[in-house]
């Protein structure tokens, strides 16, 4: 393993471990085993969106850290595995799109206060504005909104661009194919000559 890969390697350790540490109870419930039973972003899940707003979220921290800027980690683990749990259940839930950009966040936040028990004015605050500055959400209040906010704007297109390379030509293959396309013309071209 090259010296990348294993900082990459430690650097995903590192994030899971966080995860474990503050996100436990939230990992273990039933509402995020259901989160990886609801699509989401066309071929993503609100679970897999989920981990990659947390990992996202943390390694922001991290490069912040770096920068000598503190944040607050459990906040953020906390915030960041709840921010789309309202969600659930969206197309019995919700009459419209604009209904569930609103509600979405506001049921987050009820449902991470009945899996973590007492929620810091932070986490509240990390969940409630997620959606920023989509729709009508009021901007976060903290550093650490404002993170998982980017983090999930940033997670939701992976979400499209790895969904699509899992499960349908991606990207990677269209180019592939627009590729070998080329080649094949420009031979024929040549043959033709
Ligand atoms: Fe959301
Ligand atoms: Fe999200």
């Amino acid at each position: 393993m090259g010296k990348k890969s294993r900082k990459k390697e430690a650097r995903r350790e590192e994030i899971r471990e966080e995860l474990e540490r503050y996100g436990s109870e939230i990992l273990q419930s039933e509402e995020m085993q259901q989160a990886f039973r609801q699509r989401h972003h066309t071929l993503s899940t609100v679970g897999a969106h989920t981990m990659r707003v947390a990992a996202t979220s943390l390694a922001i921290c991290y490069a912040l850290k770096k920068l000598k800027i503190k944040t607050d980690i459990p906040a953020v683990v906390k915030g960041s595995l709840c921010h789309d749990l309202g969600i659930l259940g969206r197309n019995e839930k919700f009459h419209s799109s604009g209904e569930c950009s609103r509600q979405h966040p506001v049921d987050s936040v009820e449902i991470a206060r009945q899996l973590t028990g007492e929620l810091s004015d932070k986490t509240q605050d990390i969940i409630a504005h997620h959606m920023w500055p989509v729709g009508k959400s009021k901007p976060p209040r903290s550093l650490e909104a404002a993170i998982v906010s980017a983090a999930d704007k940033i997670a939701a297109v992976t979400d499209f661009v790895e969904g699509y390379s899992e499960q349908r030509p991606g990207v990677r293959d269209v180019l592939h194919i627009i590729r070998d396309r080329k080649k094949e013309n420009t031979e024929w071209k040549t043959k033709k000559k």
